[in-house]
């Protein structure tokens, strides 16, 4: 087994730096560098306010601090990297430019050097076909911010050296990380399954079907997720996300990973993320989000009619905090507990712009469903009525799976399709999401807390309303819930 003790990162940007961060934590050298001297301060400086962080936050001692900042030599030249038994390429996703640097690194590292790639998406195969050491190249992709996030994509490839993906896993273990191995395929597990995601998140945006924040809420409180997509749009970096996207259209001609105009219009316009300190959020100087204006806290005044499955228990919750009930054509705002289309219960109305949908998802969160005759006085009052009974309201139009469902079930259809075509393991697929995007569980474990005929039901839904190909349930899930199995994972 190979010992690596003084690793090379080129690319001192935030994934990085930070990787930087990560190898002078686990004790090794560590020679980083950028061509450019504003770069390279840039990336010392990234180093030194992350490691700062981690002092002020009483993770380090100020002696730890320095004996890890003195382990990074920060140099200007390739030439450095001739002593490093490993180096980590970390520059952007242009293949023109990794291919360059590969021929280059080749040319100036030992010859037992391991060239490694932290490409989100590009096949690590073309990269290495331009070294002469094809075998001696591979993924190691981290995840940001990359000292804290615990999962290392290590991607061999058909021509890797047999030992060489063992090592790089190894060595992944010695950071503190978990590896996951797996084949050349864009985006690997994580970005495969996350880029259609948060693409389709952005496609709601657009189509007016939520807003930015009532869809962030709606990801974090709903679905349990560290954060909303448009604020892990604005961490990955809009730049970066949309080429993603690219690479996997590229690749699978899905248009639900076409770059969302959205995307592509916030990036060609500079605004990146946290990195340019606005995307679709904006950012103060320290790197936190500056939110918009607090939701009103008037209560609810007013009765309330209950329609659809749950209805009794819902009015008894009501009741119990001291809201009246009334008839549904007698009350001030009616509220139907059922899916899309929440318009059908407007028929025999008498007050159709008193209706609204309502659904609970999870223990914290209402989505809020206006229909096409919905008054804007009426979302208000149901946004009040569900701040009143201690839950987050998700404002949304009438379309299938409202916000959560509509995000969720793709993704987790995407990753029984992943699962059944034999690229990963249901273990890896479930840790990848887990540790490399901070989930509370993985996309099959979800799948079976949500219910397989339910997911199934709920995608058809979906694939009824948006006609996109990819909604349509993956055949293994339609077979399986035909069988009356109940869990991907227990096969
Ligand atoms: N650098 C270093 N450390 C950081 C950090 C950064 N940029 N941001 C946060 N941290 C550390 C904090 O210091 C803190 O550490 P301690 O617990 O040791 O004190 C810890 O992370 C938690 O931070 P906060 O309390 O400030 O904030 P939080 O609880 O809201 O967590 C988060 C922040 C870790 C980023 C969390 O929101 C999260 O897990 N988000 C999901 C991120 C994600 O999905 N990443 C993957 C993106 S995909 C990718 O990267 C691949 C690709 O190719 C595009």
């Amino acid at each position: 087994m190979a010992a690596y003790e003084t690793v090379g990162v080129v690319g001192l940007g935030t994934m990085g730096a930070g990787i930087a961060e990560v190898f002078a934590r686990a004790g090794l050298a560590v020679i980083g560098v950028e061509a450019d001297p504003a770069a390279l301060e840039r990336g010392r400086g990234h180093v030194q306010r992350s490691t700062g962080r981690a002092v002020s936050r009483g993770r380090l001692t100020e002696a730890e601090r320095d004996e890890i900042i003195g382990r990074v030599t920060f140099a200007g030249s390739l030439e450095d990297l001739h002593e490093a038994d490993l180096v980590v390429e970390a520059i952007p996703e242009v293949m023109g430019l990794k291919r360059a640097l590969f021929t280059e690194l080749d040319r100036l590292c030992k010859p037992e050097t391991v060239l490694a790639t932290n490409t989100s998406s590009l096949p690590v195969t073309a990269i290495a076909a331009t070294t002469g050491r094809p075998g001696r190249v591979v993924g190691m992709h981290f995840f940001n911010p990359a000292p804290v996030m615990r999962l290392v994509e290590v991607v061999g490839t058909v021509v890797t050296e047999d030992g060489v993906a063992e090592d790089v896993a190894a060595l992944a273990r010695r950071l503190g990380k978990t590896p996951v191995r797996v084949g050349d395929r864009a985006g690997f597990v994580v970005n495969r399954l996350l880029l259609g995601y948060l693409n389709h998140a952005a496609a709601l945006l657009e189509r007016g079907v939520a807003s930015r924040d009532d869809i962030d809420a709606a990801m974090r409180a709903g679905a349990g997720l560290p954060m909303g997509p448009f604020a892990l749009l604005d961490l990955i970096g809009l730049d970066t996300s949309r080429e993603i996207c690219e690479v996997l259209f590229q690749e699978t001609r899905d248009r639900v990973h076409a770059p969302a105009p959205i995307l592509r219009e916030l990036a060609a316009a500079g605004l990146l993320g946290r990195k340019s300190g606005r995307g679709f959020h904006a950012y103060d100087g320290a790197g936190r989000d500056t939110p918009g204006t607090a939701p009103g806290g008037e209560p609810f005044a007013g009765t309330v009619g209950v329609l659809g499955e749950g209805a009794e228990a819902f009015a008894a919750r009501l009741a119990d905090a001291g809201v009246a009930t009334a008839g549904p054509r007698d009350a001030g705002l009616v509220v139907a507990l059922s899916p899309a289309p929440v318009v059908q219960h407007a028929a025999g109305l008498p007050h159709p712009e008193r209706l609204v949908g309502l659904h609970l998802v999870g223990e914290e969160v209402a989505e809020v469903v206006s229909t096409a005759l919905t008054s804007p006085g009426t979302a208000e009052a149901a946004r009040r009525l569900v701040r009143g009974l201690g839950l987050t309201p998700v404002a949304c139009a009438d379309r299938a799976g409202f916000v959560v469902d509509a995000l969720l079930l793709p993704y987790i259809n995407d990753a029984v399709r992943m699962y059944d075509s034999g690229y990963a393991s249901a273990e890896d697929i479930d840790a990848a999401m887990r540790l490399g995007c901070g989930y509370p569980a993985g996309p099959l474990e979800t799948l079976d807390a949500i219910g397989l005929r339910n997911a199934r039901d709920g995608l058809r839904a979906l694939y009824d309303e948006y006609r996109e190909p990819s909604f349509a349930p993956a055949p293994l899930l339609d077979r399986l819930v035909t069988a009356g199995v109940t869990s991907v994972r227990s096969r």
